[in-house]
């Protein structure tokens, strides 16, 4: 029987996420982020995996989550921490606590704005990163989880 474990993804949101739609619309677009949930709800479903969402503002409840994982038994996180990708040690410290493969993903291209965006204190400790690509980066990421999970499957290789 197929383990539902393998296909259980959590997207996890920082800061400011839960403004999408209201917020800075010309770098994050107007799709707000009661749809992109949506959204992400129906590929996650077509996809075969199962996702939990969750969004905070708060960088101990980001932590929390992330604590969580290894319990809820998550086989992938794609997390995009909004400005404490910039600044947190202490969710870098969590990820590495928890040994869940991540993908960091960020709508906008940090790369393309302020200097202070240039900088990840997790970019190195997940397995990739999307970013400037909008709501497909998530998207994306979940097509990439979906693809290892086949891919285990049939015991074919995938970086
Ligand atoms: C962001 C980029 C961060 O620099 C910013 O602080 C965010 C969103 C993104 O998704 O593009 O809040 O992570």
């Amino acid at each position: 029987m197929e383990n539902a474990a393998g296909r259980r993804v959590a997207v996890i949101d920082g800061p400011n996420l839960n403004l999408l739609g209201n917020r800075e619309v010309r770098v994050y677009g107007t799709q707000t982020y009661a749809q992109i949930k949506a959204e992400l709800q129906e590929r996650a479903k077509s996809l075969g995996l199962e996702l939990s969402h969750a969004q905070s503002n708060h960088e101990g409840e980001i932590i929390a989550r992330i604590q969580a994982l290894p319990a809820e038994g998550v086989a992938w996180l794609v997390i995009n921490p909004g400005a404490y990708t910039h600044t947190s040690i202490a969710i870098r410290d969590a990820l590495l606590a928890a040994q869940t493969p991540a993908i960091e993903v960020h709508l906008s291209n940090p790369y393309a704005r302020e200097p202070f965006r240039h900088v990840s204190t997790i970019s190195d400790i997940v397995k990739g990163r999307i970013m400037g690509l909008g709501v497909w980066g998530y998207i994306l990421a979940l097509e990439y989880i979906a693809g290892k999970v086949q891919n285990k499957k049939k015991k074919e290789d995938m970086p």
